[in-house]
């Protein structure tokens, strides 16, 4: 690797392994949905320990379809944590219900448990927690909470395939669960997510939804249940078979890029790496830092042609899911999260020289904009659970 490369913020490998796949569902005229698909979410099910596997068009579907089958619609409440990525709002906003937005923990990206239930009303139909970087929300109060009010808990799990909590998989805690299989996850077909749920009637309701309310052939059927064409294809999921079979390398590639971070940057006091437990058995999607200083370390980087990235702004950051209440929290985090050069290939070479460039650099931003201090991850390391 030349020194001059750019280093880009993702790394993901698609190949020989995925052109043969596809170009084999081609000419076995597996085009649409149909047995590979089949295949495919037998793959994930058999992996993720969990019943039913449902393929739809992204996680964004994923979780759109889940609330629906859940029976979500216009003026239903949907609680969802303040720090996300956006589509967890708007899959709830798409079905006309209202978005009440929940702070996260002091102490992680995940959703304050303790603030959930005062925000339950006679209209909360839904709990959406996000396991943030494969880092679980405290699912044992979150269920306990659920099951009190009556309300179904829908994992948001994009971010977690593969990631454990006591042993199980994330996702399989809800009712349903939702993942996606994007370009900047741990498993892609470019586009794609599934839905994963324990109970055949969710997801026969889960494959009507689906294929516009059907579920064979009688048209008649359709008038009963509203869905949509929310469809996968055999094209991805062979896609999607070829990349299962990078998947243990690849979780173990996550966690060593996260050691290798740790280790090379343990000694940076304005460079806080936000927390999780491999010893628990969480995968961490990306390596992200706490940084007090994280425009001038992004522009520095990139002098040195290496992409890192500032996570998104918080969702009441966003005109249309405007609240009045305050999330200190999550405002904290999302003005200093930072995503440095990641993913499931992405040399290590490009870590270490992305913690060489760290370190040469520190000490002019220092001397630019002082040391600053730790501290924003400030409580106790453990999900309360
Ligand atoms: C937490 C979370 N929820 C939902 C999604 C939506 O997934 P998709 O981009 O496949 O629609 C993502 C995607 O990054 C995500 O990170």
């Amino acid at each position: 690797m030349s020194e001059s490369e750019v280093i880009p913020r993702w790394w993901i490998e698609v190949g020989e392994a995925e052109i043969a796949r596809i170009a084999e569902a081609i000419r076995g005229r597996h085009i649409s949905m149909g047995p590979v698909t089949a295949a495919f979410e037998e793959a994930i099910g058999h992996y993720l320990g969990v019943a039913h596997v449902v393929c739809v068009p992204s996680g964004s579907m994923a979780l759109t379809m889940a609330l629906m089958a859940a029976g979500v619609g216009p003026g239903d409440e949907v609680l969802v944590p303040d720090r996300t990525w956006i589509a967890t709002a708007t899959a709830p906003r798409l079905l006309g219900a209202r978005v009440v937005l929940v702070d996260v923990r002091a102490d992680g990206l995940v959703i304050d448990e303790s603030q959930v239930e005062e925000r339950i009303t006679a209209r909360t139909r839904a709990i959406l927690p996000v396991h943030v970087n494969g880092t679980p929300a405290a699912l044992g109060p979150l269920l306990e909470i659920a099951k009190r009010h009556g309300v179904t808990l829908i994992e948001d799990a994009c971010q977690a395939f593969s990631s454990r909590y006591q042993g199980r998989c994330l996702g399989t805690f809800g009712r349903f669960g939702c993942f996606s299989l994007g370009l900047n996850k741990l498993l892609t077909t470019g586009q794609g997510g599934f839905v994963v749920c324990h109970d055949a009637d969710d997801a026969r309701l889960l494959r009507r939804i689906r294929n516009q309310g059907l579920s064979g052939a009688d048209l008649s059927e359709c008038h009963q249940i509203s869905g949509s064409n929310f469809k996968f294809t055999d094209i991805q999921a062979a896609m999607g078979l070829a990349q299962m079979e990078r998947l243990p390398a690849r979780v173990e590639h996550q966690r060593a890029v996260y050691r290798a971070y740790a280790a090379g940057l343990a000694d940076i006091p304005w460079l806080e790496l936000t927390r999780v437990d491999l010893d628990a058995g969480q995968v961490p999607l990306r390596t992200e830092y706490v940084c007090l200083h994280r425009e001038a370390l992004i522009e520095a980087l990139r002098r040195h042609d290496i992409i890192a990235e500032p996570q998104a702004p918080c969702l009441h950051q966003y005109g249309f899911l405007a609240s009045d209440r305050t999330f200190p929290h999550a405002e904290r985090y999302c003005s200093t999260l930072l995503m440095l050069p990641s993913g499931p290939e992405q040399p290590l070479a490009h870590v270490q020289r992305t913690i060489n460039v760290i370190r040469q650099v520190a000490p002019e931003i220092e001397r630019m904009v002082g040391s600053g201090a730790r501290g924003i991850m400030s409580s106790p390391t453990t999900v309360r659970a």
